[in-house]
Order: C-alpha cells, then sequence, then structure tokens
C-alpha cells in the first residue's frame, strides 16, 4: 500500500539544473544564490493583455494519439490592477536580471505594444542607456485583423548588456542567402560552379554567393507562432517557438554557461539551453507549467523545486511476486475538466519511481506520455518490495508523491 505524503523536492541525476515553483516578487534562495554567475536572462512576462489564459493538455492514451480529448485548465491570469501593480512586477524582473548576471551577460525582455515603451525606459534606467543593444522586432502572421488601425502582429524584445565585456558572436546564427534576396542584381557562375548574385558600383565588383550565410538584424519575420497541431505545442497559452529562443540565445551563451528564464512558462527557454548545452534555472509562480515544462525536459540533471499537490489521490498498484512485475493501475483522482469516461489509468500523464529521504524525493525511473509516445507504459520488472516511492503527475500537471507503508 502507498500512502500520499508531501515533498517539496525531486532530484534527477546530480541535480545541478534548476525548476522551481515560485514568484519574481519573493525570490527563493535557491534563485538569489546565482547573483553574478548567469550569462543570459530571458523575461517573457505577462503583456497586461487583461486576460485569464488557459491551456488544454491530451488526456489518456486517446488525446495523447489523436489530440482529443484534450480538456482545457487555467494557465495563467494576465489582469493587473492598474499600470503602477504591473510596473512593480516589472521592475522587479529587471533588477533580478541586473542582480543575476555576470559581467558578459546579456538580458533579453519580451513584451508587446502594451508596455514595450515603459519596459525600455525602465531598463535604460536600470542597465543604463549604453546597455542597450537592440529592439528586436519579431513579426508573424497569426491572430487577428484590425480594421481601424494597422494590425498589431509584433512582438519587441529588448536586449540589454550587463557591461561593456558583454558576450555576443553573430556567426552562431547564420541564415541561407537565398537568391530571392538579390533585387536589382545581375545573376553569374564563378569557375568552380557556385552561384551569385553581382552589383558593379564605381567599377568594382560584388558579388554575393547563394551558398554564403546572412545574418539576422534586428526585424524578424521568418519565425512562425506555433501552429495548432506543431509537435512543439505543449497547449500552454503564450507558448513561444523553440526556434526563437535558440536564435536568441545561441549568439549571447557557450556551452556549460548558465541560463535563467523566472517566467518560465512551459519551458521554453530552458528547452533550447538544455538543446545548446547550456545549464539553466527556470521558475514559474504556477506549479501547472513547472509539470507542462518538466515534460520536455531532458532529466539527466534537474531539481524540481516545487510543493506536491495537496489534493488527496490513492494510488492504484499491484505486484505479482511470480512474475516479478510492479503494475500501477491508475490513480483514483478528479478533476472537474477530466472527461466523465475517464478510468484511473488516463488521469495519469507520468509517473516515476524512487526513494524519499526527509522530504526530497530521488527519481530512478521516469515514465511520460507524449504525441511520440502516448501509451504510458504502467509496469516494470522489480524485486518485490523494491519500489519503495511513487511520483506521479495527472492529466492536469498535480503532482504526488506516494511512500509504501505496508511493510
Ligand atoms: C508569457 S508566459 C511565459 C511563456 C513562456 N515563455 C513559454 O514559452 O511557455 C508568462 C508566465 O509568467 C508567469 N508569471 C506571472 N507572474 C509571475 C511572477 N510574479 N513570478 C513568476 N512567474 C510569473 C505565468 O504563470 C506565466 O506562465
Amino acid at each position: 500500500m502507498y500512502k500520499q505524503i508531501p515533498v517539496s523536492r525531486e532530484i534527477f541525476g546530480d541535480g545541478e539544473n534548476q525548476l522551481i515553483c515560485g514568484d519574481v516578487m519573493k525570490l527563493p534562495e535557491s534563485v538569489r544564490g546565482m547573483a553574478g554567475r548567469v550569462q543570459c536572462v530571458y523575461a517573457d512576462p505577462p503583456f497586461m493583455t487583461g486576460e485569464r489564459y488557459v491551456r488544454s493538455r491530451p488526456y489518456g492514451t486517446k488525446g495523447w494519439k489523436t489530440g482529443s480529448p484534450a480538456p482545457r485548465y487555467p494557465a495563467y491570469d494576465d489582469r493587473y490592477q492598474n499600470e503602477k501593480t504591473y510596473m512593480r512586477m516589472l521592475r522587479k524582473q529587471v533588477t533580478t536580471a541586473w542582480e543575476l548576471l555576470g559581467n558578459t551577460g546579456v538580458f533579453y525582455l519580451h513584451l508587446d505594444w502594451r508596455m514595450a515603451a515603459q519596459a525600455r525606459l525602465l531598463c535604460d534606467k536600470v542597465f543604463g542607456k549604453t546597455g542597450f543593444l537592440n529592439e528586436i522586432i519579431w513579426a508573424y502572421e497569426s491572430g487577428g485583423r484590425a480594421r481601424r488601425y494597422f494590425s498589431r502582429k509584433h512582438d519587441t524584445i529588448l536586449l540589454y548588456a550587463r557591461s561593456g565585456k558583454y558576450t555576443f558572436d553573430l556567426n552562431r546564427v547564420p541564415l541561407p542567402r537565398g537568391p530571392e534576396k538579390r533585387n536589382h542584381m545581375a545573376r553569374g557562375m564563378d569557375e568552380q560552379g557556385r552561384m551569385y548574385s553581382r552589383i558593379v558600383v564605381r567599377g568594382r565588383e560584388y558579388r554575393y554567393y547563394d551558398d554564403e550565410p546572412v545574418y539576422p538584424g534586428d526585424v524578424w519575420t521568418d519565425i512562425s507562432h506555433l501552429q495548432q497541431r506543431d509537435p512543439e505545442r505543449t497547449g500552454y497559452a503564450t507558448q513561444k517557438p523553440l526556434r526563437l529562443l535558440e536564435r536568441l540565445l545561441l549568439p549571447v551563451t557557450a556551452e556549460g554557461d548558465w541560463v535563467a528564464d523566472l517566467c518560465c512558462g512551459s519551458g521554453t527557454t530552458l528547452a533550447a539551453a538544455q538543446r545548446l548545452g547550456c545549464r539553466f534555472i527556470g521558475m514559474d509562480r504556477n506549479p501547472e507549467a513547472i509539470a507542462v515544462a518538466l515534460s520536455r525536459l531532458r532529466t539527466d540533471n534537474l531539481t524540481v523545486r516545487c510543493e506536491t499537490s495537496r489534493d488527496q489521490a490513492a494510488l492504484q498498484t499491484a505486484e505479482s511476486a511470480a512474475d516479478g512485475l510492479f503494475a500501477l493501475k491508475g490513480l483514483e483522482t478528479e478533476h472537474p475538466a477530466f472527461p466523465a469516461s475517464g478510468t484511473p489509468a488516463d488521469h495519469l500523464e507520468a509517473w516515476e519511481t524512487g526513494r524519499v529521504e526527509k522530504d526530497v524525493f530521488y527519481v530512478d525511473r521516469r515514465f511520460c506520455r507524449s504525441f511520440r509516445y502516448p501509451e504510458l507504459p504502467l509496469s516494470l520488472k522489480t524485486d518485490p518490495g523494491e519500489i519503495r516511492a511513487v511520483m506521479t503527475t495527472d492529466a492536469a500537471g498535480r503532482r504526488r508523491a506516494f511512500l509504501r507503508v505496508d511493510d
């Protein structure tokens, strides 16, 4: 039999990367302790849209296989009392970034037309006007069309340097030149068969080879928002594309550097950092964002600091000494968004085995549904009684720990 217990931390492997449930307005010690060590802070805070966002998440094997059912859950609230309250939050984001960054570090602040002007003045104050490097315009086509003014089709990403010693290597983000980019130029082919466009200015010929890279300017039109059926989609509202984060991180980080995102939502920055070989510290005040982010990350070296849910549930298990098989039958739990036809096995999105010491869960094995693997493995070969503790994540993103108590 397994009894539900509270745990505050989950450790995978060496546990160096950090995923924290916490509020920027009340920074936990695990974040404050990183002061001066971070190479890149990216912030994609609420934009002051006045909306309450939801997320939808596939439910059970059928949901992960076909995209339906995918119930909707509350994600986060972007309603602020007034501009003053919002600016207090933004100031904390910017000053925290300043404190976390090392000398060579940079800060990205991602907003839209609503608060980008105020944010620019604020960043000028905290980082100094000389810290300003770019106002990146990320333009896209998605969303509705306006009739009484031009459609607002871009986000603004401010880039500031912590000091004049900042790291920036544009060579890390080459783009294919493509023949369509050369207006008014003649085409040619050299002796090696390489295609180019050419222009002659004051008797001098300039050649632009098709196979030579070009580098992005500060207006980006080549990265679209995630489409409805994009396999990268987690269902978390306002999720940003991995390609966008990779382009932001590549020129300013090297392998092993620390990247921080303290409003990490579905964890896009952390997934990008991991792909680039960086270490990361991710935080969000919404525990369900932590569960979604966790589902996207490699868990070879991660600490999750997030209290488990207080909602009570019962773990259904079976063990067969003859076969040496431990089987998880499901989780008896309820949620208003779960389909009425759901079974205890459908309620599960992920589970882990491990051991508990004090209030820390040390993970041995993790099983998780994904679009690629919609079927959650529910049994494993073990010696009888070996599974001392189980951690579950249900379809609503609630994490719970269970300890074996019958012997
Ligand atoms: C725009 S979303 C981030 C989306 C994310 N970049 C992604 O790709 O999924 C903003 C996030 O900030 C979080 N948030 C809002 N206020 C916060 C605060 N004071 N401290 C920590 N997180 C906060 C919300 O829960 C939400 O997940």
